[in-house]
């Protein structure tokens, strides 16, 4: 099957490089020039670097780079199978390529879009036959995290999800289930990791370099949540936490903080701008955490009894399975643990305790316990 991919950017170059790997033959259209031949050099150094490695022959990687074709004019997917749209973050535009699309390609191509935050049931909206439009949402990078979360809207029909769910495995993917709800699995189950370090800091109990240590050292995350968002960067992070905070009607839970939304107006976006919550100007002294064990262990349970009551309401609201909603955060963002597993080892009661506690404290609705987690501990329940 013929796969186009649209956009050159950091997405659409990492999903043609998968798709060209799992040996499709990739059409990769971007509007501008200077993107495709970007995509096509960074491609050319990473297989390089593979070969380097041992990974591939030269002729293997020569045959997989020939795979893609780059082209500048959307045409080109005539003989596509599927179109996966990796463009412009914007719901207008995409609307009207995705009528375009609809125009040039057969009624049997699955046209799919690898939107982070808008509505896929909008998208389709755009087009005539809705029921072959399904959000397809990988990771970044591409080629290298295993999650993908396969996300239908009202309008896609069963036999599309399931032929994408396929195809998208067969390409070596991780593939959740997820409704077409804002931030899906992922981008919604996280946002405590960001939102309660956040307030911790805001709340004077521990600075940066604290929170991340107690993350990282206490609680097992690959990276703590300040140096992720200096990785990810502040501007982007902070605006996908007020896009979700809007998408859920101003629910005080996803309620953005003013302490990111500062580092970004100021420019302080992260590794990107060279200085976010940290300092990346060479030899720049890094600060030191406190490494006090008991305050290491109240802020890592915090944070996480946030992140579990986020993903046990995810499944009260049929978002996702259970299973998928664990396989979600430790494919997708590395979490050490499935969420809902780790709420068995700690107990359900415990769990409602904790968060009947903060609530009890703070009387905001961020700290409500789901109503999932109360009913699970009032019969005695796990999740596995
Ligand atoms: N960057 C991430 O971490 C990430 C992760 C998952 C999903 N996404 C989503 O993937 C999509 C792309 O994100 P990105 O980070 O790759 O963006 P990007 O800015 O790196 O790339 C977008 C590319 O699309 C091209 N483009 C824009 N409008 C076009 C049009 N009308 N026709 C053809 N080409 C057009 C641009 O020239 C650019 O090369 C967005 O919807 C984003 O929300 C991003």
């Amino acid at each position: 099957m013929k796969i186009g991919v649209l956009g050159a950017g950091s997405m659409g170059s990492g999903i043609a490089q998968v798709a060209a790997t799992a040996g499709h033959d990739v059409i990769l259209v971007d509007s501008k020039e200077a993107a495709l031949e970007n995509a096509k050099k960074s491609l050319s150094k990473v297989m390089d670097r593979l070969v380097e490695k041992g990974k591939y022959t030269p002729e293997e990687s020569s045959t997989l780079q020939n795979r893609i074709s780059y082209c500048a004019d959307l045409q080109h997917f005539s003989g596509c199978g599927m179109v996966i749209e990796a463009i412009i973050e914007n719901l207008d535009i995409k609307k009207s390529v995705f009528k375009n699309l609809e125009e040039i390609t057969g009624k049997e191509c699955i046209l799919a879009t690898n939107t982070s935050s808008l509505s896929v049931a909008a998208i389709a909206s755009a087009c005539e036959y809705s029921e072959r439009v399904i959000g397809i949402h990988f990771f970044n990078p591409a080629p290298l995290m295993p999650l993908v979360e396969i996300v239908p809207c009202i309008q896609t029909s069963e036999t599309v999800t399931s032929t994408s769910r396929a195809l998208i495995d067969s390409w070596g993917k991780v593939t959740v289930l997820a409704k077409d709800t804002p931030g899906f699995i992922v981008n919604r189950v996280a946002r405590p990791f960001y939102g309660e370090a956040l307030r911790i800091y805001e709340e004077g109990i521990a600075d940066f370099a604290t929170i991340d240590w107690a993350m990282t050292q206490i609680g097992g995350f690959r990276m703590g949540p300040f140096t992720l968002m200096d990785f990810i960067g502040n501007d982007i992070n902070y605006t996908v936490t007020e896009t979700v905070f809007e998408a859920f009607y101003y629910d005080p839970r996803y309620k953005p903080s003013f302490t990111q939304r500062r580092h970004a107006e100021a420019g302080w976006l992260g590794r990107k701008s060279g200085r976010g919550y940290y300092n990346y100007a060479e030899g720049a002294t890094q600060p030191t955490p406190k490494e006090d064990e008991k305050l290491g262990k109240e802020i890592m349970l915090r944070i996480l009894m946030m992140l579990i009551n986020e993903a046990a309401d995810a499944l009260f609201l049929n978002i996702a399975s259970k299973e998928d909603i664990d396989l979600a955060m430790t494919k997708g963002v590395n979490y050490p643990k499935g969420l809902l597993k780790w709420a068995d080892e700690l107990g359900i009661q415990h769990v409602v305790n904790y968060l009947d506690a903060m609530y009890n404290e703070y009387r905001e609705d961020r700290y409500r316990c789901s109503p999932l987690l109360r009913r699970m501990a009032a019969g005695n329940q796990r999740f596995y």
